[in-house]
This record gives structure tokens, sequence and C-alpha cells, in this order.
């Protein structure tokens, strides 16, 4: 069936929008048609947390809490789902949330503008884990920005969570709520507003065909990208396309020689899949954006964007990955390294979209990534590398090695990769690799970094990769 009104859990109740502007935040409705001002909008652009929300889903009969910012969600994003507000988490007697109390206790509540947002991000924690240790406190809070005081009270409140069971009146009503979700969660979704179409279909089918009637629409994933058009170009999207609600792209198959991970998985998701397979890849994505960024963004997004400096490309890049795209006939495989065109462009032509990701696995291969970024949480990349080596009897066999930040495109270092290969792995070839840094790359000065410091750092990574990995015991170094 396809419903022309947005249908969500607020206050414990179906509540039912019909036919509003797609454009329209889910920030927006809160604060102006909800009428709800906890909710506070700092940046408008995803980088500050003040607009933290949590959404609950239905995962497994179960619910999940995922923090977003509201600033960069489009409002039809909440359809089928449950909205939780700084607001609701009094209780009807009136009593604070544990979080709440927690904050008090610990003078955690610093400045009025950023506590509703942190406090929002340490409920999703509190509902979705049972131990909160620094690991999850510091990844929680990593979207949340304070610049007046500092995160120790907030930290010490978060972790005198420890101390609870996880008791709320959120738990009390759990039930009712998980019936509330499966009541709404059937139809598809279909809004026409003056110029401007919604539409969010739930099968790969209906997807096709919505695409064969609105070729040139927008798709639209996590919106972590796309959204940014609106909120902060002050543009407006016409015509969009949500892929967030077709289950088919919601999978991840797991082979012995490769991972399969569907373009409807978020990062977040993502990062727990990787951790057993490649730990730097899963340690990059926890430095990428915040758990809110993490929590709708996707990887198929990631790429589409095609950014110089999207974290997961240099990395999928050295793993050799491929790309599977739906085209309007059939799905065509193209090998990532040859899927960017030039700045922002792609292989993918109108109506096309990414259906999955391919990443080849190979345990005894030397893997690694860094991130060089201004800041170590919730910051883009300046110069983003990884490193992939095949390495039997102290000869390098075979080198895939690729950059961001260094180019229009993440790109593989060709040069650097055909003087390696077929090498002794010694500190000498690797000091001469690093030399033709600048025959792989010209990168140019903007306000993140200079064309020397990109140089300079990309050259310092290939020498701190080639420590890293000789200290490992099976690799004997040259001298
Ligand atoms: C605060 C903040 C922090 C960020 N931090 C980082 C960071 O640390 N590292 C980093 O790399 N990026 C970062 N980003 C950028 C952003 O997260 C990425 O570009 C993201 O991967 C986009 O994914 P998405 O699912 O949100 O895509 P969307 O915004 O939904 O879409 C992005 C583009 O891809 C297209 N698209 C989406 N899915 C598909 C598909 N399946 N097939 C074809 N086209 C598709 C859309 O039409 C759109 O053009 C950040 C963004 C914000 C706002
Ligand atoms: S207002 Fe800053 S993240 Fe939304
Ligand atoms: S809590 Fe708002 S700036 Fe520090």
């Amino acid at each position: 069936m396809v419903s022309s009104s947005i249908k969500f859990i607020y206050n414990n109740k179906i509540c039912r929008i019909e036919n509003s502007d797609p454009n329209k935040t889910v920030l927006d409705y809160i604060r102006n048609d909800l009428k709800k001002n906890g909710t506070k909008e700092g940046c408008a652009e995803g980088g500050c947390g003040a607009c933290t929300v949590v959404l609950g889903e239905l995962k497994d009969k179960k619910i999940i809490y995922k923090s977003i910012n509201s600033c960069i969600s489009f409002l039809p994003s909440i359809d089928g789902k449950q909205l939780i507000l700084v607001e609701n988490l009094i209780s009807k007697k009136n009593k604070l949330h544990p979080i709440q109390n927690a904050m008090v206790k610990f003078h955690g509540s610093q400045c009025g503008f950023c506590t509703p947002g942190f406090v929002m991000s340490l409920f999703a924690m509190y509902k979705n884990h049972t131990k909160f240790n620094e690991e999850i406190i510091e990844e929680t809070l990593s979207g949340n920005l304070c610049r007046c005081t500092g995160y120790r009270p907030i930290i010490d409140a978060a972790k005198s969570l420890n101390n609870k069971k996880g008791n709320d009146h959120f738990k009390r009503d759990q039930k009712k709520i998980i019936n509330l979700l499966k009541r709404i969660n059937n139809n598809e979704l279909e809004i026409s507003y003056r110029n401007k179409k919604y539409y969010s279909p739930k099968t790969l089918s209906n997807l096709k065909k919505i695409i064969r009637k609105n070729p040139k629409s927008n798709f639209l994933s996590g919106g972590t990208d796309l959204s940014l058009e609106v909120t902060k170009l002050r543009g407006e999207i016409d015509n969009i396309i949500s892929l967030n609600s077709v289950k088919e792209l919601k999978f991840v198959k797991k082979k012995k020689k490769f991972i399969e991970v569907g373009a409807g998985v978020s990062l977040y998701d993502f990062q727990n899949i990787i951790k057993s397979y490649y730990l730097d890849f899963y340690n990059i994505l926890k430095r990428y954006g915040s758990v809110q960024i993490r929590n709708v963004g996707t990887i198929a997004g990631n790429i589409a964007t095609a950014s110089s400096i999207g974290d997961t490309l240099p990395l999928l890049l050295s793993l050799d990955s491929i790309v599977k795209i739906q085209t309007k006939s059939s799905i065509r495989i193209i090998p990532l390294n040859e899927f960017f065109l030039s700045y922002r462009k792609t292989k993918l032509k109108k109506g096309d979209f990414i259906y999955s990701v391919i990443i080849p696995i190979n345990k005894q291969n030397h893997f690694k990534a860094y991130k060089i970024s201004k800041r170590f949480d919730d910051d883009i990349s300046n110069v983003c590398a990884s490193f992939n080596l095949m390495i039997k009897k102290n000869k390098i066999v075979e080198a895939k090695i690729a950059y961001g930040g260094m180019s229009e495109i993440p790109r593989r270092a060709l040069a650097i990769e055909k003087k390696l290969t077929n090498s002794i792995f010694t500190e000498e070839v690797f000091f001469k690799a690093q030399n033709l840094i600048k025959k792989d790359f010209s990168p140019i000065d903007d306000m993140r970094a200079s064309k020397n410091y990109r140089i300079e750092i990309a050259k310092n990574l290939l020498m701190k990769f080639f420590y890293e990995i000789s200290t490992k015991k099976n690799i004997r170094v040259n001298q």
C-alpha cells in the first residue's frame, strides 16, 4: 500500500503528517510545528550535535535507539519510527530520567545549548549498551561538541550509569511501542508537495518501477551529504527517491574470500562487521564523523559522493573492492579503481544506483590505514592513506596503496606500488619509494592543508606503515 502521510510514534501515540515539504528537516518540524524547543540548532550541518534526537526502530523484534542529527535529516526519514526528544525523557510523574539525574549530580549540564544534545546521545547509549566503558562513552560523545568547559563532568556522569540497570519508562512501555511500530511499518511513502516529490519504496522491484518513471530523481541514503544542499547551500531538491526502506539493500554476505555489503547498510553497522576482517578499517570508521552521522550514512553514499576526502575510499581502493551497480536493465560490476572519473564524477549514469560493494578478504596481507585530520573526532581528512601488501619470504609480492586528499579523486599510488612490487622489504626501498609521491600526486593548497604539508604527510605515512609492520614478528627487516 502507498501512503502520502508520514507515520511515526511520538509520546506513545501514532502521529501522522500529511503531504509535508520533503525538504523540511526533522529539526524544523520539532521546533516550528511541534513547538518543542529543547532540541537546539547550532551549526545546521551535522557538526555540533546540539540538534541530536533519538529514533527508535524495529530490528529483529527489538527496538534499536539511534541518535541522529535532526538538522540534516529530512522529515520523511522518521516514517515508521519512534521519535524521542529531550522533553520525552521526563516521566509522566515528572521524574528526571537516569541520564538527566546523572548529568545534574556530576555537574555535566554546562550550557543550555549543548546539554540537550549530550543528554540524547547518552540516552541512546544507555538504551543500546549494558556496560559503559571509556571507549563507548567517548564514541557516544564524539559528535557533541563543547567549546566552553570540557568533557570530564559529562564523562563522569556517563560512567556513573554503570550502576543503573537500564530501567526507565521506555523499558516499561516497550511492548506497547513495539506493537505500534509494527502497525505503522507496512506502507510505502509517496509524497507530492507543490513541485516536489518524495518516494520511499520498500522493495527493489518497486524501487526500479519508480526510477523508470522518475529517472532524474536524486537518491537519498543517509542524507549526510545530500541534505546539506538544502541546509547549508539553501537550495531545494525537487525529486527524491529514498533507498532507506528497501530491505533487499540492507544485507551483508560473508564468504571466505570476500564480503558483500548492501547499499543500505549504515556505516555504524558496517564498522562492527569489518572489525573482524580489517581492524584498521574499523579504527578509521570510528573516527568517521560521529555516531549520529554513522547511524544514517552509508558506504554506498560515501562511494557515490566520490569526494577526494571520502574516508572509506582509499581503504576500499587498496583492498581492490568492486562496486555492483544496478542500471536500468542489469547489474554492472566495476572495479572501484575504475569508478571515479574526475572531481565528484563517477561511472554512475542517471537512474543507476549502487547496489553493493564487494570487499576481498586477504587475511595474510598486511593492511593498515591512517587518517590525518585537524581534530581527532568528527573531522574530515586532510590526507587519508591505506596500504595493503602481500609479503612472502621478505619479498613484496603485491602492493596496493591508495591516498585520499592528494588529488581530485581518491587514487592508487601506482609509481610507489611499482617500486615496491618484487622488491625486498627494506627501509631503503621504502625511502626510495616515498620520493615517488610527487610522481603519483600533485595535491592542491586549500583551507584544510597546504600542498607541501600533504606531500610530507603522504611520505611520512608510507614510512610509518613500514616501521609499524616491520616490528611485527613475522617480518625480518634487511637493513
Ligand atoms: C558532520 C559531518 C561529518 C562528516 N564526516 C565525514 C568523515 O569523517 N569522513 C567522510 O568520508 N565523510 C564525512 N562526511 C560526509 C558524508 O558522511 C559522506 O559523504 C557520506 O558517506 C554520504 O553517505 P550518505 O549515505 O549519507 O549519502 P547521501 O547524503 O544520502 O547521498 C550522497 C550522494 O550519493 C548519492 N547516493 C546515495 N546512495 C546512493 C546509491 N546507493 N547509489 C547511487 N547514488 C547514491 C546521493 O544521490 C547523493 O548524491 C561527513 C558529513 C557530515 C555532515
Ligand atoms: S545543529 Fe549542529 S549538528 Fe545539528
Ligand atoms: S556545554 Fe555548550 S559549549 Fe560547552
